[in-house]
């Protein structure tokens, strides 16, 4: 089923989500909701999803791209369900590149991220997992985590001279 997305402004996107308790992982409850949160980013070309975007406070987003029309030049990101996930940063290089947002409707901006991390949680099964993710990757799993903690990318921002209109960022800034 695709869920609605909630737009910024909404108090659900400000708020730090709820552990999923590990026992729950398995329940049809669950399992329903990253099939509908996987249908809603197919849905809208999105390359990742937090369950806060729709409406749910808990600590789970899934990420994944084999190419997306909305970032036709960025690499592929592995599918990955990313369940109470902890994240801390591999080296102190951090990278600026262009993010936009499914709740932050029509707008693009430069954010600077870690350029690798180290990514551990627990997986749609309830395993345990940890990788490290590098570069656009690693940039998607921050966006994801952010949400978690009541963040979008506007608050990484250290200023909003880079934000714009698709339609503007299409005719000035794809190629940068
Ligand atoms: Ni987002």
């Amino acid at each position: 089923m695709i869920l609605k997305v909630a737009q910024l402004g909404h108090p659900v996107l400000r708020k730090k989500a709820e552990p999923v308790p590990l026992e729950k992982i398995s329940s049809p409850r669950i399992q329903g909701l990253i099939q509908d949160m996987l249908e809603t980013m197919e849905e809208y070309d999105g390359i990742g999803i937090a369950a806060p975007q729709v409406h749910v406070s808990l600590q789970l987003a899934l990420i994944g791209s084999q190419g997306s029309p909305r970032y036709p030049k960025a690499p592929k990101v592995p599918f990955t369900v990313l369940i109470n996930p902890k994240i801390k940063p591999v080296s102190s290089h951090k990278e600026v590149d262009w993010e936009g947002c499914l709740s932050v409707e029509g707008l693009r901006g430069q954010v600077p991220r870690w350029r690798s991390v180290e990514v551990e949680g627990y997986n749609a099964k309830g395993e345990w997992f940890r990788f490290r993710a590098d570069g656009f990757h690693a940039r998607v799993v921050q966006h994801e985590w952010d949400h978690l903690q009541g963040h979008v990318y506007l608050d990484r921002m250290p200023d909003l001279t880079t934000l714009c209109y698709m339609k503007e960022f299409a005719r000035y800034w794809a190629d940068d």
